[in-house]
């Protein structure tokens, strides 16, 4: 017999009541709880962070979840101002998107809400608050969403790094998230980096193992740019899976962006290197401590292309989208304020704090239609440009050599030109912008209606 506590009640009687009384409490309705509040974590030895985390934590915790599986999460605010969750890179229902003004409404402190979607795509995912972004990121909230693939693919392990850099005083205390003048350029760089929440990490790896090692990038500003000093391969970006897995040499990861590499560990005892390539010099991110093993045989894992519509291309409608650098203070705020606007996509800016006010789409598309958008990046910065609720195709750039591939953010350089692709497939409104995130506050960003 197996009757949930409802039905037990429902049922009444002695018999059933005592098969109920055995019966542990009933199951929680969610997958997971998510409470985001005010959370002290140590980050210079001796001091405390006034940080925001999810569930006392940082980072956030990881949720597995099934592709294709329904799951239901409880967010519940216990921040001193509203906030929302975004789940970034999934194909989700537009009500569950977590862009306030948007999607819904912020929840507001003291408040909860509840997520519910189900993933489509299998890889390495995340999710944060989609309001006051430079400060409730800056903050600390941010964790991995890894999906699971339908049919287990499998590793002899599988380890994730969080990237993400922190802006602190020497007592702890927040630094500040931004400043006009570092806006309207690269943003504010932290100045005390974290891997997995602490200074320096280390794994352990099995000796002649296989491992899967998700690298995310979880800060507002920085770009890395992956390597190792020994062999590795990309096998997928932003939670899409290559169809052909690349030599791993030096992989640019923008804020957002997250690659999955797969690493044949040499059986000698030994450690090895995740670095951080800048320029001529490497820095390491992560050390790998090979550990001796005893290793069931696997087979060479190979991870299942997601279920991205195909483009039809002969038919595609072409949207150009300009993003330019405006240099301007404008306009003033209600309360005297300054608006700093820097930032345009196609000539119009929105910003991170204007959510309540809805300007008009930057496009408006059908549902089912095949849609290339013209990106061009006429600015003298980098930007890692993300849709929410599709992964794009990557066709064509002005300053590489493009093998199509998916992905929802595309790092575009300065000056560069590049084509990208979506199947209108998935109704609502998508909000499309910068990653950095002090730009998408001070204009880079818009969305897109498909109807
Ligand atoms: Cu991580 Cu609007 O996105
Ligand atoms: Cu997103
Ligand atoms: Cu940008």
């Amino acid at each position: 017999m197996n009757l949930n506590r409802r039905q037990c009640l429902q049922l009444g009687g002695s018999l059933l009541l005592t098969h109920c009384a055995l019966r542990p409490v009933s199951p929680s309705p969610y997958d997971y709880v998510l409470t985001a509040a005010p959370t002290g974590i140590s980050l210079i030895p001796g001091t405390t962070t006034p940080a925001w985390a999810y569930n006392g934590q940082f980072p956030g915790p990881t949720l597995r979840v099934r592709q294709n599986r329904p799951v239901r999460i409880l967010v519940e605010n216990r921040l001193p101002e509203p906030t929302t969750v975004h789940w970034h890179g999934i194909r989700l229902n537009n009500a569950a998107d977590g862009v306030p003004g948007l999607t819904q409404e912020p929840i507001p402190p003291g408040g909860d809400f509840v997520y519910e979607f189900t993933c489509p795509d299998a890889g390495t995912f995340w999710y944060h608050p989609h309001i006051n972004s430079v400060e409730q990121l800056g903050r600390g909230l941010v964790g991995l969403l890894i999906v699971e693939e339908e049919q287990p693919v499998q590793f002899h392990a599988d380890l994730s790094l969080v990237l993400k850099d922190w802006t602190l005083h020497p007592d702890g205390s927040f630094a500040p998230f931004t400043s006009h003048r570092a806006a309207a350029r690269v943003g504010t760089l932290g100045n005390h980096a974290t891997v997995n929440g602490s200074p320096t990490q280390t794994l352990a790896v099995p000796a002649g193992g296989r491992v899967r090692l998700r690298i995310a990038n979880l800060d507002n500003t920085r770009l890395f740019n992956i390597g190792a000093d020994f062999p590795g391969r990309v096998i997928a970006v932003e939670g899409n899976p290559l169809a052909e897995p690349v030599p791993l040499t030096r992989h640019p990861l923008g804020s957002g962006m997250r690659v999955d590499l797969e690493l044949q560990i040499p059986e000698q005892p030994g450690k090895l290197h995740i670095l951080d390539r800048k320029g001529r010099f490497d820095f390491p991110l992560c050390e790998l401590n090979i550990t001796h093993a005893k290793l069931p045989p696997l087979p060479a894992p190979r991870l299942p292309m997601n279920p991205i519509a195909p483009l039809d291309l002969p038919n595609a409608v072409r949207i150009p989208l300009v993003f330019e650098w405006e240099g301007a203070l404008s306009p003033t705020t209600a309360d005297g304020q300054v608006d700093p606007v820097f930032w345009t996509i196609n000539k119009r800016a929105w910003t991170d704090h204007s959510h309540m006010h809805l300007p008009e789409p930057l496009a408006k598309l059908k549902l089912g239609g095949t849609y290339v958008f013209e990106l061009y990046n006429a600015t003298q910065h980098h930007h890692p440009i993300h849709l929410h609720g599709y992964t794009f195709t990557v066709l064509w750039s002005d300053q590489r050599t493009i093998t199509p591939y998916h992905t929802d953010t595309i790092l575009l350089e300065k000056n560069e030109r590049a084509h990208v692709g979506i199947v209108a497939d998935n109704p609502g409104d998508w909000m499309f912008h910068c990653h950095v995130i002090e730009h998408m506050a001070t204009g880079l960003m818009g969305y897109i209606r498909v109807t």
